[in-house]
């Protein structure tokens, strides 16, 4: 068993050769994070450990034990969503929303580095996150806002 910190909880978890999405999902049914492309491409099974956004896909979860694991299950509190959540709904900042929890994780960790990103900045940081439904122009205006 391996000790996992996830959300906040400390799991212990048969984690094997499993990648971390795969556990995340198959054994703590945290599903918010999504398989998408598999290889580290698409930024849909994005995740923070330490508050860096990584891709639980191309990580073993092995290799996340004694860090902070930060899954879309856990940005929110007390039934409150978290500010990004909520900018990205007033901005309709998504369609299918497949891609949804990847980039609010993404940009929370962005806000955290940089409080007040321009248009650059949040392009750059969210190169890694992909959406097929192409909600990019709202998804820049909902960040734009969280910044201003
Ligand atoms: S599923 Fe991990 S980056 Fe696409
Ligand atoms: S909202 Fe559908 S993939 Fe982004």
């Amino acid at each position: 068993m391996t000790a996992l910190k996830v959300n906040g909880i400390d799991q212990d978890v048969d984690v094997g050769m499993h990648t971390l999405l795969a556990v995340l999902r198959n054994e703590l049914g945290l599903v918010g994070a999504k398989e998408g492309c598999g290889i580290g491409v698409c930024g849909t099974c994005t995740v923070l450990i330490d508050g860096e956004p990584i891709s639980s896909c191309l990580m073993l979860a092995a290799q996340a034990a004694g860090r902070d694991i930060l899954t879309i299950e856990g940005v929110a509190h007390d039934g409150t969503l978290h500010r990004v959540q909520q900018m990205f709904i007033e901005h309709g900042a998504f369609q299918c929303a497949y891609c949804t929890p990847g980039f609010v994780l993404s940009t929370v960790a962005l806000l955290r580095e940089n409080p007040s990103p321009d248009a650059a900045a949040i392009r750059e940081y969210l190169a890694g996150n992909l959406c097929r439904c192409g909600s990019y122009p709202n998804i820049q205006r909902a960040i734009e806002a969280l910044g201003a």
